[in-house]
């Protein structure tokens, strides 16, 4: 009876109180997970004599997944956050050009933004998301160059791969050179070792893809590590960092800038001991996250999950706060917090900080006031004000561990950088006309603000 007052049927899961399951990030869903399940119902809607089409989405990022839809006898494949990621998507599956398809990686970075900022969109895989209308192109379908440059780039991690790609696109001749033996720096080595982001891959191997198909004149070269000497006697007419950041090693805060004393006992790891120098973690762990990442929760999520016993301390603010709205925006706070408390990973108090490193363990100190809202307002000035701090209600705890890690904040790699700027300012290098930094040696942020320096990057390909 509906047939004839419906055009199609969209079938989903979730609502908006359980906006976590209808637009599931990939930490708590695989991709294409809604499928199965709406199918059933279509099916017995079907067999009910509707006629009308019917489609589903549910992150159905890749063309296989469509087929399967298609197979389970749906009529249509929707794609919301696959068609934000790549919005030629439809149209490289009709060229069969399908390996060409740049995958949502499920981070909810389109999302959150929308929810917090209401009109602005910003998407990881696709950095130039909204600015369409200023002549930004997400394949960089720009102009090719008159003269091409010959542009030696220092770093193949995500931001370098997306100025190779334009500049590789405009017809620059690009020489890439990374120190590690594959192409991706820290979202191939960290972030995507950690289990809820596996999926993250995706934004370095699909830039190495196009590069290695569409783009000749751009030269991959892996264990490169490049020195102030070399560079100089490159013969490249411009030269760009995009070294990167890496975690800091002192365990400080993006807000007092402190580092913590104990930093430096060989236990103290960083996401780079662990994953890239394979350094051993213990069976007592304590996280320590301060910058608003949440990488060291879900490392300690998987480090639980491995039998160990793990202690979780996030500040400024507490991980269930209404502050953390970062995790709630991205519809990713119910995931982690049941996965941290299945893997029996303990909270440590909130509103305290790690006041020291010891032989044994973890210092932490904390104060409570009445009520949360009180708290909650004058702890950042308790915890950045060392005169302010001694009016307050204190108390000390000690936790002890045999291996800290510290995902408290991110620093950038710009001494190479800055050594070569410096010769080609006092023109030590001949024949160079130019020296840039870009990517996140430039704007180091938490991972889910990449799109801001890959955007940096996307502009310095197109227009240099
Ligand atoms: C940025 C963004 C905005 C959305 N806005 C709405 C909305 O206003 N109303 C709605 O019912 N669903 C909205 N959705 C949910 C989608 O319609 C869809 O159900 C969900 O994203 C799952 O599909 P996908 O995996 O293909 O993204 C939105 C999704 C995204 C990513
Ligand atoms: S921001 Fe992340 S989830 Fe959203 S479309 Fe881009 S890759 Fe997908």
């Amino acid at each position: 009876m509906v047939d004839r007052y419906i055009d199609f049927w969209d079938v989903d899961i979730g609502v908006y109180e359980t906006v976590d399951e209808m637009i599931a990030p990939s930490s708590r869903h695989p991709d294409g997970w809604q499928v199965l399940k709406n199918v059933e119902w279509i099916k017995k809607c079907k067999e009910a004599g509707i006629k009308t089409p019917f489609g589903t989405c549910g992150r159905i990022t890749s063309p296989d997944l469509a087929v399967k839809v298609r197979k389970e006898g749906l009529d249509m494949v929707g794609l919301v956050r696959p068609s934000i990621s790549d919005p030629h998507w439809a149209r490289k599956v009709r060229e069969g050009r399908i390996d060409e398809i740049r995958e949502c990686i499920g981070c909810n970075t389109c999302v959150s933004y929308l929810f917090k900022k209401h009109s602005q969109m910003l998407c990881i895989q696709n950095p130039v998301v909204g600015l369409e209308y200023l002549g930004y192109s997400p394949e960089a379908e720009y102009p090719k160059v008159k003269e091409p440059k010959r542009i030696l780039l220092v770093g193949g991690g995500p931001c370098g791969l997306e100025f190779a790609r334009v500049a590789g696109a405009r017809g620059h001749e690009v020489h890439i050179h990374d120190k590690m033996p594959e192409l991706g720096g820290n979202i191939r080595y960290v972030v995507s070792k950690i289990t809820a982001r596996r999926n993250w891959i995706r934004i370095v191997e699909w830039r190495e893809r196009i590069i290695r198909k569409k783009y000749p004149n751009v030269k991959i070269y892996t264990n490169s590590k490049m020195d102030a000497k070399k560079i100089a006697e490159y013969g490249a007419d411009v030269v760009v960092f995009a070294t990167g950041a890496v975690w800091d090693k002192k365990g400080r805060n993006p807000i007092t800038k402190r580092p913590i004393p104990g930093h430096e006992k060989p236990w103290v790891l960083t996401p780079e001991d662990i994953y890239i120098h394979k350094k051993k973690v213990g069976n007592r762990v304590f996280v320590i996250e301060s910058c608003g990442s949440w990488l060291g929760p879900w490392i300690a999520v998987d480090l639980a999950f491995e039998g160990k016993e793990v202690y979780l301390q996030t500040f400024p603010f507490p991980l269930e706060s209404a502050a953390s709205n970062e995790l709630g925006s991205r519809l990713e706070l119910g995931t982690l917090d049941a996965l941290c408390k299945s893997a029996g990973v303990q909270y440590v108090e909130p509103f305290t900080y790690p006041e020291e490193i010891t032989d044994e363990g973890v210092k932490i100190r904390g104060f409570f006031l009445d009520g949360w809202a009180a708290t909650v307002a004058t702890y950042t000035k308790w915890f950045a004000d060392p005169i302010y701090r001694i009016k307050k209600k204190e108390w000390t705890q000690f936790i002890k561990c045999d291996t800290v890690i510290l995902t408290t904040m991110r620093v950038p790699q710009i001494e190479l950088y800055e050594q070569v700027k410096g010769m080609w300012k006092r023109g030590e290098i001949k024949g160079l006309k130019g020296v840039y930094l870009t990517g996140e040696a430039l704007t180091p942020r938490t991972y889910y603000e990449l799109p801001y320096p890959m955007f940096w990057s996307h502009k310095l390909g197109k227009e240099i």
